[in-house]
């Protein structure tokens, strides 16, 4: 069994302070071998997916292996980038925080359903350089040529990581790897028509299987112009270099500078990356229906501006804080996103950036990840409670409360703005994940820390 590991959020966190709370908590951790803010756990007793820290998306479970492809895709702030097979979003909150929410990320998944999920970890790690859209990932080479710096193809793939479980599966068959490993090649083969000249692309399954790694890089290093890279965390113990041949076939020799993960000895989820450089340009057919863009709003639009004066009045937040971002705003609700969006696409489109606040009938709502992400600029309409209250409030979703006419809050712990709470019919509510509760002994590290 692959031992319990995390990444921790720096959007949210940093090093020191989470892991002054591990130490309260007695869990013991080792760093991951290549990112900085990746743990491995000796055990997770609690689990920390019943902290405060957890509801703060201070850090994300994610597997040793599924870390690596953003560390071989070195995402840097202000860059355009693009996941383009990007649910539930592991990785694009990992690029996310690589990008420090600088530039531009664009994360795409064909899959509404898993989209939601997406949407949900993104907002809870307080990603705000992001726009979602739900396109096949085939199109994109052809309705956004030549646009990006890096990209990411964490490929749909057979998962085959776990030899003996997954071939007993009812899908796995020849005629399943075939289409599957076709699709691999189209969605690569997009995404270097989406790379700009010199731009990187990491290509990445879950699968140990050739026919969706090597075979898939092979056909594409005859036919584009690309280049494979070497990993930044290759050759290392744990990472065994792309195979030179398979079935009696030899592969070209700079396959080997991928980097393979074996669910043994070490019991790591099995995993295959490969790091490309596009070369040059290649012929691209345009699109019969381009996409079209809808401008975003500054700080001073008319709209954004009464908006920003009125969270001013309301929860104190100073409008020169959100000057430099853009916005989005309909009938119900606000985004903020980094000053990089100026216009976002208006076909497929799913969210762009952070959901800043609810309009309600008579204010502005702020939501729990809006109060965490502006944190110490949520200055006014603060409400502390005690550790009865607050473990009560996060048990049953509501407390009870004086009676009063409808208002907000920011509820605080320790003086720290963390959530937002409705104060009605003589209860303090709160929005809370699907059976999320906390473990009271963990509450004192929160507090401190
Ligand atoms: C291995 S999962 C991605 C995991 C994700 N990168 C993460 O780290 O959480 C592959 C994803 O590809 C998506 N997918 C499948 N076919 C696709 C297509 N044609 N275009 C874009 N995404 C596709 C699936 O919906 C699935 O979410």
């Amino acid at each position: 069994m692959e031992p319990p590991s995390l990444r921790i959020n720096t959007l949210k966190t940093s090093r020191s302070r989470f892991g002054g709370k591990l130490t309260a908590w007695q869990i013991t951790a080792s760093p991951h071998p290549f990112h900085p803010d990746g743990l491995i756990l000796a055990d997770d007793p609690l689990p920390l997916s019943h902290t405060l820290a957890f509801f703060r998306g201070e850090f994300f479970y994610q597997g040793i292996s599924s870390q690596l492809p953003v560390i071989a895709l070195d995402p840097q702030p202000g860059e355009t980038i693009l996941d383009m097979c990007a649910a539930p979003g592991s990785k694009s909150t990992q690029i996310a925080a690589a990008m420090a929410n600088q530039g531009r990320l664009w994360i795409n998944d064909a899959s509404t359903k898993r989209l939601q999920a997406l949407m949900a970890n993104l907002t809870a790690a307080g990603v705000m350089n992001d726009i979602v859209t739900a396109l096949p990932g085939q199109l994109i080479g052809r309705l956004l040529p030549e646009q990006f710096d890096r990209i990411l193809v964490d490929a749909p793939c057979s998962a085959l990581s776990n030899w003996p479980k997954r071939i007993k599966e009812a899908h796995w068959s020849p005629a399943y790897l075939n289409k599957i490993s076709y699709l691999q090649e189209q969605l690569l083969i997009s995404a270097i028509k989406a790379a700009r000249v010199g731009g990187i692309i990491v290509y990445s399954t879950c699968s140990i299987c050739p026919e969706e790694d090597e075979m898939v890089l092979e056909r594409i290093l005859a036919r584009y112009p690309v280049e494979m890279e070497p990993l930044p965390f290759s050759p290392a113990p744990f990472v065994r270099p792309g195979l030179s041949g398979y079935a009696g076939h030899s592969f070209a020799r700079q396959i080997e500078c991928a980097g393979r993960v074996h669910p043994y000895p070490l019991p790591y989820e099995g995993f295959f990356v490969a790091r490309l450089r596009k070369t040059g340009p290649l012929p691209i057919r345009p699109v019969t229906t381009p996409l079209q863009y809808q401008p975003t709003l500054a700080a001073d639009a008319p709209e954004i501006a009464a908006i920003l004066s009125h969270l001013h009045d309301h929860w104190g937040i100073d409008p020169a804080v959100l000057q430099n971002y853009r916005f989005i705003v309909n009938k119900n609700r606000i985004w903020m996103m980094d000053s990089a969006w100026e216009q976002t696409p208006d076909r497929t489109f799913m969210m762009a950036g952070l959901p800043l606040a609810l309009r309600k009938s008579h204010a502005w709502r702020l939501l729990n990840q809006s109060v965490q992400f502006l944190d110490a600029q949520v200055s006014k309409r603060h409400l502390e409670l005690s550790d009865q209250d607050l473990l009560a409030l996060f048990e049953h979703g509501h407390i009870p409360a004086p009676h009063g006419p409808l208002s907000y809050h920011a509820l605080t712990l320790g003086g720290r703005p963390i959530a937002a709470l409705a104060q009605a019919d003589g209860c303090f509510s709160i929005h809370l994940p699907h059976h999320f509760h906390i473990r009271p002994e963990t509450l004192a590290a929160e507090r401190g820390l």
